[in-house]
């Protein structure tokens, strides 16, 4: 039985999901059989956040997964807000369309996939309330929005008693612009999930590394997971996990065993100290 402490909040949506979801970004070119695995894999662990896009063309095999066993998954899928497509009708049309590859009536979390500098974001956020005023979306969000763009959606949505839960960025060790330029703040301050895409940095956070810009911090952070018999990758998500409770790391994976090695770093802590020496090490990164 999960307690609040093993999972976190979507914003104000209620909603709560284990700390790590899964990226699906490359489930279309692999092997089934292990995607299938990967799937069972983290839905055996509870509320998993299965985190897709219609460009990722992965919805129909997540869909797949879902017909075999929809276990505690939740889905999250995206809009992609491409020139032509600016309109709340377009917008819900992209979502019936994810509906119908993902097969399912309702998604969990539906976002507006990145911003377009000369469309109001006020126009995308009337589309998300249809969404979830449509009862297709059971709670909405925004990626690579900034902290303003982030605000001004949050505030129309607000006016129409809807919390924006999530905006998804990149965020990751060797990426710390999210606490640089205000949209970890903006998260804290208005009660938002930041959800962390690239938190391995698609790979280069799983291994040591002979790169001079990396070496020092990867050698810290295999170092710190033999402390803990744990991997690299572990200590990198359980950095990002300990950094502020609204971050939600989706490691991608197409392989069980690496699915299973990310949820194991749900299960140990790094201490004050080892967070401040990987803090220090990652500080040209911010
Ligand atoms: N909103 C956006 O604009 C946006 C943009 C990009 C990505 N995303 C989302 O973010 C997710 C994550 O991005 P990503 O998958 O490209 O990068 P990532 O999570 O930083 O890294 C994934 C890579 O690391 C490997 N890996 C995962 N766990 C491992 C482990 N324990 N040990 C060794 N290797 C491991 C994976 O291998 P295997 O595949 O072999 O398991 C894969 O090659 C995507 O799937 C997508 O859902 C969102």
């Amino acid at each position: 039985m999960l307690t609040d402490s093993d999972t976190r909040a979507l914003g104000r949506t209620g909603i709560r999901v284990l700390p790590l979801g899964i990226g699906t970004n490359k489930w279309r070119g692999a092997d089934r059989a292990a995607v299938g695995e990967t799937y069972r894999t983290v839905i055996a662990a509870g509320p998993c956040m299965i985190d897709t896009a219609e460009v990722y063309r992965s919805e129909r095999v997540v869909g797949d997964c879902l017909r075999a066993d929809p276990g505690p998954a939740l889905t999250a899928t995206k809009f992609a807000p491409l020139p032509g497509r600016t309109s709340p009708r377009r917008l819900m049309r992209g979502l019936d369309a994810s509906l119908a590859r993902l097969g399912v009536r309702a998604v969990d979390l539906y976002y507006v996939h990145f911003p377009l500098p000369w469309v109001d974001v006020r126009v995308f956020g009337d589309g998300l309330i249809e969404a979830v005023k449509s009862g297709k979306a059971r709670a909405v969000g925004v990626a690579n929005f900034g902290a303003e763009q982030m605000r001004r959606i949050a505030d129309h949505l607000a006016r129409s008693g809807i919390p924006l839960a999530a905006n998804q960025v990149h965020y990751s060790l060797l990426k710390r612009k999210a606490e640089s330029n205000g949209v970890l703040d903006a998260c804290r301050e208005l009660d938002v999930a930041l959800v962390a895409y690239f938190p391995l940095a698609s790979g280069r956070l799983t291994r040591q590394s002979e790169h001079d810009r990396t070496r020092a911090l990867l050698t810290l952070l295999a170092e710190i997971a033999r402390a803990h018999d744990a991997s690299i990758s572990q200590v990198a998500l359980n950095w990002l996990l300990a950094r502020d409770p609204h971050v939600i790391p989706i490691p991608g994976a197409t392989k069980p065993q690496h699915a299973k090695a990310n949820l194991a770093s749900l299960s140990w802590r790094l201490s004050e100290a080892e967070f401040d020496a990987i803090d220090r090490a990652s500080a040209d990164r911010r």
